[in-house]
């Protein structure tokens, strides 16, 4: 079948500023958008710019957004976004971030925040002689949040941070709760010290885009409101 997209070009090189692409591919109605992009990108105009690796939902690397909803291009059904488009796809990049070159953004500013939860165990103790253990309900504790493939949706459908890009986010504060609910872990006071901050999780204002952002289907706000809890209470449990 043919299929027509718009997708938002960029070349900073070239343009002043934004433009918009028209194009018309071949596809199956079960092909993907991001099959779509590729008939663009390899039959029609090798210019266009866009990022994916596994195309499989797992790496997270082609988030944008399709008829002004953030998700990832690779898990999105042709015959979906041409259905909910009213027959024509339409294709941006993520929003709240400096676009470098059509559907690429920037995502330096989306990895200084994660950097900042301190993303990795922090455990002083002398290294068991076989791995650390830890009980099932233990690992059941923060199991949503493993889920995360950093895609950066949820942050950037956010409207607090598209007021304030300083807002640590919701995907931040995701990689966060992975790592202070971990029983294994023993730097969750300076975690949550970090999200106390005023660019911290008391900037989100349970608007829910992020959770209907996620292809995880991670339930973020849940996520976010056990952080604040554990930072009004001293506790963890
Ligand atoms: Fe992507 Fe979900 Fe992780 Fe946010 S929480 S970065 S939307 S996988
Ligand atoms: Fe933003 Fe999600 Fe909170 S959209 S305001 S982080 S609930
Ligand atoms: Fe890896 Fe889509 S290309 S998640």
């Amino acid at each position: 079948m043919k299929v027509r997209l718009r997708i938002q070009r960029f070349n900073p090189e070239k343009d002043r500023k934004p433009w918009w692409g028209e194009y018309e591919v071949e596809a199956e109605p079960v092909d993907r958008v991001l099959d779509a992009l590729h008939y663009v990108k390899w039959y029609i105009d090798g210019t266009l710019t866009l990022r994916r690796s596994c195309a499989h939902g797992i790496c997270g690397s082609d988030a944008m957004r399709i008829n002004g909803r953030n998700r990832l291009a690779c898990k999105v059904l042709v015959r979906e976004a041409l259905a909910e488009g009213r027959g024509v796809i339409t294709v941006q990049p993520l929003p709240g971030l400096p676009v470098i070159k059509d559907l690429v953004v920037d995502m330096e500013p989306f990895f200084a925040k994660y950097r900042m939860i301190m993303p990795y165990l922090v455990n002083n103790d002398p290294p068991p002689e076989r791995e650390r253990l830890q009980t099932p309900e233990e690992r059941e504790r923060y199991d949503d949040t493993t889920k995360c493939i950093l895609c950066a949706a949820c942050t950037t459908s956010c409207p607090s941070f598209w007021a304030n890009g300083e807002y640590i986010g919701p995907a931040a504060i995701v990689q966060a709760h992975r790592f202070i609910f971990d029983s294994r872990d023993q730097a969750a006071a300076e975690r949550l010290r970090i999200l106390n901050e005023w660019f911290g999780v008391w900037r989100c204002r349970t608007i829910f885009n992020c959770v209907e952002a996620c292809p995880r289907g991670i339930q973020i706000t849940r996520a976010i409101e056990e952080v604040k809890q554990a930072i009004l209470t001293g506790r963890l449990g």
